[in-house]
């Protein structure tokens, strides 16, 4: 197609081009019609003899071939990078008609169901607000990605079957058709991985990774989320918040200007205190809530290892202690004499940090333990039986034998930031195709069922 972007036909001016797009708009003044056609660069004004346009509707695909002319004075647009132009029709080529679309979107769409826009996520991401958020959601993603790579990390898969791991949430799993009765689980995040790829010594590791939790969906969860995930080796708890608020306070001086930080360096808050003075470890602390420019970060540390059972983290029936965050955390430095003997559990710290930002959680990570009795020791305060630690964690207690570096990470939440920086209320509005609060998809139809026999061929019956 010698077609040209909508964009590039400023170039063109007493010149004959072809463009295609959707016709956004249709307007007639008695024998001229006016035609907004859209591309993925912008609006470009057609017009042309009611004969020649007569026959197209909005949202059809069409080819246009014309002349590209200065509008006269009194009809330029300023605000569209187009506006002082239009084309004039020589031909138009259908190249797909549409049918009249479920709703309208020409305007945010806020005021239409969610459900219906979930149905037809792919119309709905037409409108300009939702298109704009997926391309922000590029824009900040390869930003972050150029500035791990000059700071020499590299990013590595790591793979999306895995096995069950003790994160806090419920798995999804994926049955094994060779291993008839075995199941995979998906990944809630790389944790156990990053950690196996700082003893392979690669030291500087990223992923934007896709996570999967079977956990009831809200405004700020979703069954599959995403996050900058970052492991290091030969660090300290200083290294990784300082990376983590020099890239953060980086990229919304590059992407988001118009974004204030209320306070750098971000406030380092204590537990304890955060509780005290505002029943919750993820506090807004914006100073002017009315203001959707202000950024309120704050680094909350120094939370307790474990909880009293009955607390977020899973674990089995009988148990006194459950961890509130990771079990692969390091304990902060003091009380690892206490941890290894197992006395005073209620008072020991870990050395997590959990980065809040306006009351919303955007990310957290810990120093890792990197000697095996210490894990132990936290597996056996949770309770964990002798086969269950084998079953479950062999493979990093073995790889704890051949030479592990002191190491770190964190992992960030990007549905959440995004969301944040957007003035999004959700972070389904951030995702190109989202799951409901009873995580379905409602374009796909999924959650569904599967025929008798892949479920035959996977040994399962009902
Ligand atoms: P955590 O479970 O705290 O840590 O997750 C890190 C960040 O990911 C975001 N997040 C979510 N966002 C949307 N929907 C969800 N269901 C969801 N769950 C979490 C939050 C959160 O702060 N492996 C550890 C990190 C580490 O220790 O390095 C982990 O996954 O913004």
């Amino acid at each position: 197609m010698k077609r040209i972007l909508n964009r590039e036909t400023i170039k063109y001016i007493e010149k004959k081009v072809t463009v295609a797009g959707w016709v956004s708009s249709i307007r007639s003044h008695g024998k001229i019609v006016f035609l907004d056609l859209r591309d993925r660069t912008g609006i470009l004004q057609i017009v042309g003899k009611t004969d020649l346009l007569k026959e197209v509707n909005p949202e059809w695909v069409v080819e246009i071939t014309g002349t590209i002319s200065n509008r006269p004075e009194n009809m330029t647009n300023d605000k569209i990078e187009t506006g002082k132009i239009e084309l004039a029709v020589e031909s138009i080529k259908v190249l797909s008609q549409a049918e009249t679309l479920p709703f309208a979107i020409d305007n945010d769409g806020l005021a239409i169901s969610e459900e219906k826009r979930m149905k037809y996520r792919y119309l709905d991401l037409r409108r300009e607000r939702a298109s704009n958020n997926i391309k922000e959601r590029y824009k900040l993603i390869k930003y972050i990605r150029d500035y791990l790579d000059k700071e020499e990390f590299i990013e590595i898969e790591t793979p999306m079957l895995t096995k069950s791991t003790p994160e806090g949430a419920r798995d999804f799993v994926v049955p094994s058709r060779t291993q008839k009765g075995k199941f995979y689980a998906l990944p809630q995040s790389p944790q156990q991985y990053k950690q196996l790829l700082q003893i392979a010594g690669f030291e500087k590791y990223f992923q934007i990774a896709r996570c999967l939790r079977d956990e009831d969906p809200r405004g700020d969860r979703q069954p599959e989320h995403t996050q900058l995930d970052i492991e290091m080796s030969f660090i300290d708890q200083k290294d990784v918040m300082g990376l983590i608020e020099t890239l953060y306070i980086d990229i919304i001086k590059k992407l988001y200007p118009h974004k204030k930080i209320q306070k750098t360096p971000f406030p380092v808050l204590d537990y304890s205190e955060v509780m005290k003075e505002h029943k919750t470890d993820r506090p807004d602390l914006r100073k002017d809530k009315k203001d959707d420019n202000l950024l309120a970060f704050t680094w909350v540390v120094n939370f307790p290892f474990f909880s009293a059972k009955g607390g977020s983290a899973s674990g089995g029936e009988n148990r006194k202690w459950t961890f509130t965050h990771n079990p692969f955390s390091a304990p902060k430095e003091e009380y690892l004499e206490d941890l290894l003997k197992q006395k005073n559990i209620k008072d020991i710290l870990t050395t997590q940090y959990d980065l809040v930002l306006n009351g919303s959680e955007v990310g957290g990570g810990s120093i890792r333990s990197h000697h095996a009795e210490i894990l132990e020791s936290v597996f056996n305060i949770i309770g964990y039986e002798k086969e269950e630690i084998e079953k479950n964690f062999s493979h990093m207690l073995r790889a704890f034998k051949y030479g592990v570096p002191p190491h770190g990470g964190i992992a960030m939440g990007l549905d959440r930031f995004l969301a944040i920086i957007l003035n999004e209320k959700s972070i389904r509005e951030v995702i190109a195709f989202a799951k409901t609060g009873d995580g379905r998809d409602l374009m796909m139809d999924s959650p569904a069922e599967i025929s008798k026999e892949q479920l035959k061929e996977l040994g399962i019956k009902f």
